[in-house]
């Protein structure tokens, strides 16, 4: 299933994140098996971590989340946000190789169904997002207006 939504400011973007962010902790099933993984893809500047800013509020993660230079992967601890217990930021717009990430140790993150791990750039390592992933698009169709295109993963249909 996809969903299209129409963001017209940065403010706007984290608010979608927020109800976003809100239904997928409602609707998070307790014996899931693997992580919860939403792919963020786009090109630069389009609002992916916009998106994860709005997420990081509405978990209310005191720690800021930022576009970060030189980091891959990185955890923020939840507390009372159950079925959850990490949330995992990674970026992948300079990562080389697969392998890279595989060092850091993202499979076993990924095993882990108290993980709640978003990905910009998550087309660059489809190969190891499982399937039932979520995919959030954003396209750039004006100066503040951004086209995300969810994508709903079948078990949520
Ligand atoms: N509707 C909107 N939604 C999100 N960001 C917007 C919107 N309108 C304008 N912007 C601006 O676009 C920029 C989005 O930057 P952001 O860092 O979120 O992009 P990104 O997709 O993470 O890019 P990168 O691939 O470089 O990490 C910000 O400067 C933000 O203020
Ligand atoms: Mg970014």
């Amino acid at each position: 299933m996809k969903i299209k939504v129409i963001s017209e400011s940065p403010e706007e973007t984290q608010k979608i994140a927020s109800f976003f962010t809100e239904s997928v902790l409602r609707q998070r099933n307790f014996k899931e098996q693997e992580a919860l993984i939403v792919s963020l893809e786009g090109s630069l500047g389009s609002g992916k971590t916009e998106f994860l800013k709005g997420v990081a509020k509405f978990l209310q993660l005191k720690e800021r989340i930022f576009s970060p230079t030189f980091l891959i992967m990185k955890s923020f601890p939840l507390i009372r946000k159950k079925p959850f217990k990490t949330l995992w930021h990674l970026d992948c717009y300079r990562l080389k190789k697969i392998k890279d990430i595989k060092e850091l140790g993202f499979l076993e993150v990924t095993e882990d169904p108290e993980n709640l791990i978003f990905v910009e750039w998550g087309d660059r390592i489809k190969e190891v997002l499982s399937k039932h992933r979520f995919t959030i698009k954003f396209k750039v169709v004006g100066n503040k207006e951004r086209i995300l295109e969810f994508n709903i993963p079948e078990k949520f249909d």
